[in-house]
């Protein structure tokens, strides 16, 4: 049996060990395992690597992935899937794994739909991916922004200013829920519900008066009141561009507009979504990556290895690919308690 292997989107710690987890797995099993380059754009292309043991003997705590990542999508190409066929075919492969987001596993159903005998792996620093509890590279992305915001409360407290850190999530707010409530942040702005700034305002105001400081943390896709609407640029799968919208900024500035609070932002970016991945995510990545092979050695394509509670377990990728998994009024509720 041979399996190709692929990482597609935005790359995230935690990819490494599932790539390690899959070609350990693999070898267990007496397979070959390659490595496209590039997500889909080596499976497009045949664009392709061996991937044996001295290639995954050193990168369970490295972040990033070995075989490149892109946001390429062939169903967006002039005959593109039938040239993601064609390669498997000359390269000989049995079966896929494809890692990825909603993006790179929806490329990967609609392949399985065609016949392609593909599993997913389920990555995304966003925590959006429904049907799986977890995704790799969420843990090691807000333990990154709380390293942050730890820094930002040391410099602000110092000025008596009011930071603002604007983190990644795309459209959903998991990353700056989670970073907001394990950093004692003083408010954030999430995509799911619509910020009153009026509130907010008074909110930090209220806190300023106590701490001589406050920390907001501003989700990149969260929305405002009143927000104009503003030109958007987007990717190929028709993804605003949400790093160019420069939400934490306008956000600090009106802040102090409003409060007469000298006010700065820090936008963390890229830097959240890379370096060595945390003990979570490296045992996460490893487990998927076992999982992916184990569900082709039973025939089971056209599933995604998934974390349900303390186990993972074999779920349709058409589960995880329906819709997105958004922060909801539970985890609101609790916010709530912390910031008004
Ligand atoms: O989906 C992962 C993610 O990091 C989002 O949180 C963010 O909006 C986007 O990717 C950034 O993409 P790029 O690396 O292409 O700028």
């Amino acid at each position: 049996m041979k399996i190709g292997i692929l990482t597609g989107g935005g790359d995230c710690p935690g990819l490494n060990p599932a790539i390690r987890g899959c070609v350990c797995k693999a070898l267990d099993l007496g397979y070959q395992c390659v490595g496209f380059l590039e997500g889909w754009k080596g499976a497009t292309e045949g664009n392709a690597i061996p991937l044996g043991l001295a290639e995954v003997q050193d990168i369970v705590d490295r972040g990033g992935t070995i075989l490149g990542t892109s946001r390429y999508n062939p169903f967006k190409k002039e005959g593109g899937p039938e040239k993601v066929e064609a390669t498997l075919k000359r390269f000989s492969i049995d079966a896929l794994v494809a890692m990825g987001g909603e993006d790179t596993l929806g490329v990967a159903h609609k392949l399985f739909q065609r016949g392609v005998k593909v599993v997913g792996v389920p990555k995304t620093m966003d925590n959006d991916l429904s049907a799986t509890d977890y995704t790799f590279g969420f843990d090691t992305s807000v333990t990154r922004a709380l390293e942050a915001c730890r820094a930002l409360i040391d410099t602000g407290a110092s000025h008596r200013r009011v930071m603002v850190l604007e983190v990644m999530g795309r459209h959903a707010g998991w990353v700056a829920l989670f970073t907001a409530l394990a950093s004692g942040a003083d408010w954030v702005m999430l995509p799911e519900f619509e910020t009153d700034l009026e509130v907010m305002y008074n909110h930090i105001k209220h806190v300023y008066q106590r701490k001589k400081y406050a920390l907001v943390i501003v989700s990149e896709g969260a929305h405002f009141k009143e927000e104009e609407a503003e030109k958007e640029q987007k990717d190929e799968f028709g993804h605003i561009i949400l790093q160019k919208r420069g939400l934490g900024e306008k956000i600090a500035k009106n802040i102090e507009k409003a409060t007469g609070i000298e006010s700065r932002y820090s936008v963390i970016g890229h830097m959240q979504r890379g370096g060595a991945p945390t003990l979570f995510d490296r045992i996460l990545g490893l487990r998927v990556g076992v999982k992916a092979i184990e569900l082709i050695s039973e025939g089971r394509f056209g599933m995604m290895a998934a974390l349900k509670g303390q186990e993972v377990v074999g779920v349709p990728l058409a589960q995880a690919v329906s819709a997105l998994k958004m922060v909801d009024s539970k985890w609101y509720d609790l916010a709530r308690v912390f910031f008004k």
